[in-house]
């Protein structure tokens, strides 16, 4: 079938939105009517060659749609479903995956790293001209075929356009703080950066119980939206020193849990400095690979825990549904999230407004 998406030939060329064509689903696969996909800064960091993937490739991953028609052996999906799209394909066999550790699962790397489906060849093309998969979702499309590991049934009373966040931003700042921290009740947290990651680790923090929860930015409309979300401290970076105003916050301790959501060495540092004895430092935000970072070690004495996180240690399957039941709910906010919808078309300048800091996250609607 044909399909219009965003491809990317080389780096840091404007993205081309064109047809394409795109083979039916094979074995294990579906084939999704995309509702929307929000554009991430993942996808920005692809465009300017800052995240090296296998080009040419179709853009996008963090979306929501709805089933069209299911490949041989597909069992858990059926066409009308309503799903979200994660970027993390999993096999269920190897031995990642039989750990329950299915975000590393051994063929799920393979194929983000050739940019290819479970039977190492491609279902999109130009022209003739191979095109590879994003993360296996490939979502700044009218259409794509996932593996079904991918895709997780959701409630049909989540809208998909506020449901595409939870297959990247929301399941990445949320599981931070649930799962690889698993923040308790009554603790300290601080938060750097409060953009659609930093915000779903403010709002995961609150409904988590979290007494104290200090934002740190250097944008006051991002600190008004954390306070919106459940900061109770908010730091202007660039008008006070953001170790002195958490510890200030904190009785002079300091807090039982950092959380890095920026991707920069100097916020590191601060989290570092600004945990408490005992306390851990979660680095969410994703820090260009092969730089290096520098800690003072003498921290290691108060046992302070230095933590990486991927998709918020998530398994999908199961944290996908309990957020949109919490949406559902009311307890979990979505649609302030949303800072502007667009067309695929628009996409070129989204990017741009990206790039800028402006707004939380924009929505691709299809
Ligand atoms: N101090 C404090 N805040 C800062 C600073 C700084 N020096 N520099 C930038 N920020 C804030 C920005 O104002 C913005 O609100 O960090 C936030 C980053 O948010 P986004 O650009 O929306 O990025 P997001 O999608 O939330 O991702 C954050 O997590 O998954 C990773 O790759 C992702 O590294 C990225 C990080
Ligand atoms: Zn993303
Ligand atoms: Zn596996």
């Amino acid at each position: 079938m044909k399909t219009r998406a965003a491809v990317l030939w080389r780096p840091r060329e404007p993205v081309d939105i064109r047809e394409v064509e795109l083979g039916p689903p094979k074995a294990g696969e579906v084939l999704v009517q995309m509702a929307a996909c929000g554009v991430c800064a993942s996808d920005v960091h692809v465009v300017d060659g800052e995240l090296p993937e296998p080009l040419p490739i179709v853009l996008g991953h963090e979306a929501a749609g709805v089933v069209q028609e299911v490949g041989e052996g597909v069992e858990r999906l059926r066409p009308g479903d309503h799903v979200v799209l994660a970027l993390v394909p999993s096999c269920g066999r190897c031995r990642p995956c039989r750990e329950g550790r299915r975000n590393f699962c051994e063929l799920g790397g393979r194929m983000a790293a050739t940019g290819t489906l479970a039977d190492g060849t491609s279902r999109l093309s130009a022209n003739g001209h191979e095109l590879h998969h994003f993360n296996s979702v490939s979502s700044l499309a009218e259409h794509a075929v996932v593996p079904e590991s991918v895709a997780v049934p959701i409630r049909h009373d989540v809208p998909l356009d506020v449901a595409a966040l939870m297959g990247c931003a929301v399941i990445t700042g949320f599981g931070a703080v649930v799962n690889t921290a698993r923040v308790h009740a009554g603790s300290t947290v601080a938060v750097w950066g409060c953009g659609g990651v930093g915000l779903n680790c403010i709002q995961a923090a609150r409904i988590a119980g979290a007494a104290t929860i200090a934002a740190v930015d250097v944008n006051p409309e991002k600190l008004k939206a954390a306070e919106r979300l459940g900061a109770t401290v908010l730091v202007d970076a660039q008008a006070e020193d953001p170790v002195e105003a958490v510890r200030a916050a904190t009785h002079g301790l300091g807090v039982d849990y950092a959380f890095e959501a920026i991707g920069r060495e100097e916020a590191v540092n601060q989290a570092w400095d600004a945990a408490r004895a005992g306390g851990t430092v979660v680095v969410v935000g994703m820090i260009p690979k092969g730089q290096s970072l520098t800690i003072d070690p003498w921290h290691f004495i108060y046992e302070k825990t230095l933590k990486g996180c991927f998709l918020g240690s998530a398994r999908i399957a199961v944290d996908i549904p309990r957020l949109a039941d919490l949406y559902a709910d009311g307890r979990l906010e979505l649609d302030e999230l949303v800072t502007r919808r667009l067309t695929l078309d628009e996409l070129p300048e989204a990017l741009d407004q990206l790039r800028a800091g402006h707004g939380i996250r924009q929505v691709v609607v299809f």
